[in-house]
């Protein structure tokens, strides 16, 4: 399988930390914005990236990521996204590096605690179709919201104003080789964007789309309190793995 990490856009929701330099290259506490998805999809033992930037500073990725040998990649590609066409407009330039294989696409924003092997594994013994990971938050109307029909998705929201559910559809998607005939087809929406849900839609309408629960803690790093949250809970975490766990096991 091979990884796709979305890391244009003119960050405008940052401005002015943005100004003179791309969002997925400002600081999350020790590293890079954009080291944790790549670092994400490696241990998910993904080993062959696409990284799709955009905007005036696009040079500054090679600089900063080379060819991907300190995060142990294969090979590193790059692309570029001309203007702000949305997410499934960035994916869409990557068809022929996708060459028919199966990707596992990541946002360049979003950073997760814990590995997401079990999906990506889950979704190389699926035939076909999609994959999204789902999260429960507590304020599904700022993402892609989930509503199900038994065991099913039936359907997803984009940033609805009243939620069906509580479950946020991630920037962790999993497709097949039809995810670009299905972009081809997508119209731009209300801000003037390709949608990536309209593309989970469509495999959702095929009846072919699957999902997992992303374990432990989930962020995007897009807007001043979510960049702020993203830097706490990554520092947060590294303290708890420093720290030596104290025995809290009852008397049996
Ligand atoms: C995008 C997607 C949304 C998803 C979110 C995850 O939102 O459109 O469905 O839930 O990423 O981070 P955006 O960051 O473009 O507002």
């Amino acid at each position: 399988m091979k990884g796709i990490v979305l890391a244009g856009g003119t960050g405008s929701r940052l401005f002015p930390l943005t100004k003179i330099t791309n969002k997925h290259l400002l600081p999350i506490y020790d590293k890079p914005m954009i080291y944790y998805p790549i670092q994400t999809l490696a241990d998910a033992g993904i080993k062959d990236i696409m990284v799709v930037t955009g905007g005036r500073n696009s040079g500054d990725f090679l600089r900063l990521l080379a060819n991907g040998k300190d995060f142990g990649l294969k090979h590193m590609a790059y692309t570029y996204q001309e203007g702000e066409g949305g997410i499934a407009e960035a994916l869409g330039l990557c068809e022929h590096f996708a060459d028919g294989q199966p990707i596992c696409v990541i946002l360049g924003d979003n950073i997760v605690e814990k590995s997401i092997k079990g999906a990506v594994d889950a979704f190389r013994q699926q035939e076909r179709g999609a994959r999204i990971l789902l999260k429960e938050v507590h304020d599904a109307g700022r993402f892609g919201v989930a509503e199900f029909d038994g065991d099913r998705v039936a359907g997803i929201e984009e940033k609805p104003a009243v939620p069906k559910t509580n479950f946020a559809v991630t920037g962790i998607y999993m497709y097949d080789a039809s995810v670009f005939e299905k972009i081809g087809t997508c119209k731009p929406s209300k801000r003037n964007e390709l949608e990536i849900t309209d593309v989970n839609n469509a495999y959702i309408k095929e009846g072919t789309m699957t999902y997992s629960f992303l374990d432990g803690w989930w962020t995007d790093a897009g807007t001043f309190d979510s960049l702020m949250r993203a830097a706490n809970l990554v520092q947060q975490t590294r303290g708890a793995a420093a720290t030596p766990a104290t025995d809290t096991s009852h008397g049996e």
